[in-house]
């Protein structure tokens, strides 16, 4: 039977099985009925959310379909105000600075472009009533999903593919019985359409959506079946009597083209060659391709038994009543993760997109937050597994972005800071690299430090890959510029170099009694903890690169000089890490952000392997924050994870899964934020976790740093990797290590740690300390 044999070579593990593996595949018995039940995949750039309805429904997006054009809303009375808000500052008038912060240096507009739709695909198959046998996954191992039933003694099934090497989405439509497939395929979109029309002229079917809004573009389907009639039908194409149908979908835009006529060209060459190479072509490179990268990690945290054997939605509300029962959803939400980032961050040119608040998925022309990139901690989240779950080409489209966003930044650093050097972002960006402040709120609206927290991940890439020619030629010169602005912006202030004015995002404080509107709550002040451990972070990268690429000269002077002079962590006298810059009292001690813990997690000044006292008071503090109501929405609970990893608690990184997996998942195990909202980053920061829990690196390759020993006293966990380019596997058994094998790929100095110290051998001889290691050598560890 032909469309059996294809969806066993699709999804290898085949339809007959009572059980679909639980730790791999999102097992539905039933439709989705809104995006937050539809089944997400996409090849980086081009995206669809399936939700497997009688009639199908398919939400469709391109990754740079926005709202509209860059505009400059760089506020021009800002350079002029920034001496009389620092003189308010340093005087003790916060409120004072932070009106005047609003007015003279907000935005206007105050919002960048936001994130749309692109389209809706319709495919009605005039199925309706009961749907026998229904069944719905998504395999997070092939980025793929499908849908099977069988109506009138017919089976049918349906197949999606997102192919990365095309460039293009493919489907497929089944019948199991010769030509007893009707399917009529349009496409749709409520706003600025200029043209909707469908065609078979030459032999070649398709559905044609030609949009004028904020960023033109054209979507097309090409209709392909086998047997049957195909006739157009208005703006439709519709198929009747036949066995498959296969349709082949892309979306391309003016924002990486210069005309309408040369992203046509680049759409109908994509289609040209994906009808070509067929669907079985299609579906095989991108197989390949995605499962070549997905299957690097493999991780078995237990099984769960029958647990596992329910539908997702059951899974979830099982969970809620018994955790234990279902390790597996952790392992599969682990997976996800890795699946959505490969989805949704590919390398599709010189102006690749990274995932945004949605990731790429997408329906509403409003979306909360616009969907852009909010990078005082959400896009940072979004990549943190990127690394160390052995995802690196995920990566790149973050670098482009930034790339695109740094002449904003050295445009906005001149007009708001009067800086002639170096690029500021502040705390969201847009498609076009959108510099300028955002929103108006003391909290929030200005914070100059965007560029800086995204800068970490060029070196991070670095430390990860050993690249050396990207540290040279991608790494360097955004470290170069990132801290070049500072140099310029920071001011001296009690012997230190200081940010103001600034946020601690997106916190408040009760102004104390020495200060002029004593009893208030604010936002705005100078030198906050965040913003210190950011620059120590920057200018602490700058230095290692220049070393191992061997620039000396001004750049390594000025970033001593800089580091030398930023204030070192403050404790507080509940022994607490201070987030302002003195011991205020906290206007809302359970909030959501941990901003004055970027120096634990994603940064490494406050770990308890690097410094005693400070992770010691980091702890205080985030136990604070969490006992009073912190973790209250998916990404910040999911932020308190990576933080207790790093604080070696693992029994604290699994009880903050258990209440995420309980509490944030919608029904397609996406993370949801303030109403139920979908955000991605939380997704991505849990995968993030689970591995930080398994591997630590950032000071020594630690394995077993924070295993939760009662919770998950077996398992094991192959491809993640460390910095020095390492790739670990690890087995453990009984809550205690058995062995590892760790793979060096570039040759660098081995430093290892397990659990707590456990003395070990490495290859059968006693470990005392680091050792040189070979390209492609591999590394046996054991308990000694
Ligand atoms: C497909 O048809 C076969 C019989 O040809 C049947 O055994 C099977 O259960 C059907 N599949 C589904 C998903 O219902
Ligand atoms: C397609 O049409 C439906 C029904 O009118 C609408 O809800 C949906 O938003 C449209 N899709 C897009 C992408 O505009
Ligand atoms: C860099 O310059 C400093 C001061 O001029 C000098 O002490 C140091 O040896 C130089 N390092 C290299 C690698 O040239």
């Amino acid at each position: 039977m032909r469309a059996g044999s294809c969806i066993f070579a699709l999804l290898s593990a085949p339809i007959a099985h009572a059980q679909w593996d639980p730790s791999r595949y999102l097992y539905f018995n039933s439709a989705g009925s809104a995006l937050s039940s539809s089944l997400p995949l996409g090849n980086g750039r081009v995206a669809a959310a399936v939700y497997g309805t009688a009639t199908e429904k398919i939400t469709l997006n391109e990754n740079s379909v926005w709202s509209g054009q860059w505009q400059d809303r760089g506020n021009a009375n800002s350079a002029g105000a920034l001496s009389a808000i620092r003189q308010k500052l340093t005087s003790g008038d916060v409120t004072g600075a932070g009106q005047q912060t609003l007015d003279a240096m907000a935005g206007n507009p105050t919002s960048p472009k936001q994130y749309q739709p692109t389209v809706d695909m319709g495919i009605d198959f005039g199925h309706s009533g009961t749907l026998g046998g229904y069944t719905r996954v998504l395999d997070t191992r092939l980025g793929t999903a499908m849908v099977t039933y069988t109506l009138g003694g017919v089976n049918y099934t349906r197949e999606y593919v997102a192919s990365y090497p095309a460039g293009v989405l493919a489907f497929r439509m089944t019948a199991s019985q010769a030509g007893k497939l009707n399917a009529k395929i349009s496409l749709n979109r409520s706003k600025n359409v200029a043209s909707n029309s469908a065609s078979t002229s030459g032999g070649v079917n398709a559905v044609t959506l030609k949009s004028n809004g904020g960023i033109t573009f054209t979507a097309e389907a090409r209709v392909v079946s086998d047997g049957g009639k195909t006739l157009r039908s208005g703006s439709a194409i519709q198929v009747t009597g036949a066995t498959t149908v296969d349709i082949f979908f892309d979306a391309e835009t003016a924002y990486r083209y210069s005309s309408s006529s040369a992203y046509e060209a680049e759409l109908k060459k994509k289609l040209d060659n994906a009808v070509k190479a067929s669907y079985e072509g299609v579906r095989t490179a991108a197989a390949k391709d995605t499962e070549g990268i997905l299957s690097r990690v493999d991780l078995n945290l237990g099984s769960s038994g029958s647990a596992g054997s329910q539908p997702v939605p059951t899974r979830l509300s099982n969970y809620k009543k018994n955790p234990n029962a279902d390790p597996e959803l952790v392992t599969l939400y682990f997976n996800y993760g890795r699946h959505l980032l490969l989805a949704s961050s590919r390398d599709s040119g010189d102006r690749s997109l990274p995932a945004n608040l949605q990731g790429i998925w997408n329906d509403n022309y409003d979306p909360p937050w616009q969907s852009k990139y909010t990078i005082n901690i959400n896009t940072e989240m979004n990549y943190w597994h990127a690394l160390t779950t052995n995802l690196q080409e995920t990566h790149k489209a973050l670098f482009d972005l930034i790339d695109i966003a740094r002449p904003r930044g050295n445009a906005m650093a001149k007009k708001m800071y009067n800086c002639n050097s170096g690029f500021v972002l502040h705390h969201n960006t847009d498609l076009w690299g959108d510099a300028a402040p955002v929103d108006k709120g003391t909290p929030y609206t200005m914070w100059p430090m965007g560029g800086a927290w995204l800068s970490q991940h060029v070196m991070e890439h670095y430390r990860f890959t050993q690249d050396k020619t990207f540290l040279q030629d991608r790494a360097w010169p955004i470290l170069k510029d990132a801290a070049d602005f500072y140099y310029c912006y920071l001011f001296q202030y009690n012997g230190n170099y200081v940010t103001g004015p600034t946020a601690s995002p997106e916190n408040t404080y009760i102004v104390p009694s020495n200060m002029k509107t004593a009893g208030k709550s604010e936002g705005v002040d100078l030198a906050t903890a965040c913003d210190n451990e950011l620059l120590f972070h920057l200018f602490s990268d700058v230095l290692e690169a220049a070393e191992v690429l061997g620039i000396n000269g001004t750049d390594v002077t000025k970033a001593k000089d800089y580091l030398s002079k930023i204030k070192a962590p403050q404790v507080g006298s509940k022994g607490q890490i201070l987030e302002w810059r003195s011991e205020y009292s906290e206007a809302e001690p359970g909030h959501r952000h941990f901003s004055h813990l970027v120096g634990l997690y994603p940064g490494s000044q406050m770990t308890p392997l690097v410094s005693d006292k400070l992770s010691k008071a980091a702890k205080v503090s985030l136990d604070n924050r969490i006992k009073a109501g912190s973790g209250s929405t998916g990404w910040s609970r999911v932020w308190a994870m990576n933080l207790y990893a790093r604080l070696l608690d693992g029994a604290s990184v699994w009880s903050n899964a258990i209440t995420f997996l309980q509490t944030y998942p919608l029904d397609n195990l996406w993370n949801s934020g303030e109403n139920r909202w979908f955000q991605i980053d939380g997704n991505f920061g849990f995968t993030s976790a689970i591995a930080e829990m398994l591997l630590q690196s950032h000071s020594v390759v630690h394995v077993l740093p924070a295993l939760p020993k009662s919770a998950v006293p077996k398992g094991s966990v192959k491809g993640l990797v460390a910095r020095g380019n390492f790739v670990v596997d690890v087995e453990w058994s009984g809550g205690a290590f058995v062995q590892a094998t760790v793979t060096s790929k570039s040759g660098a100095d081995l430093e290892l740690r397990v659990e707590g110290g456990t003395a070990i051998k490495v290859d059968g001889k006693a470990y005392g300390g680091p050792i040189k290691t070979t390209a492609g050598g591999k590394y046996t560890v054991t308990k000694a």
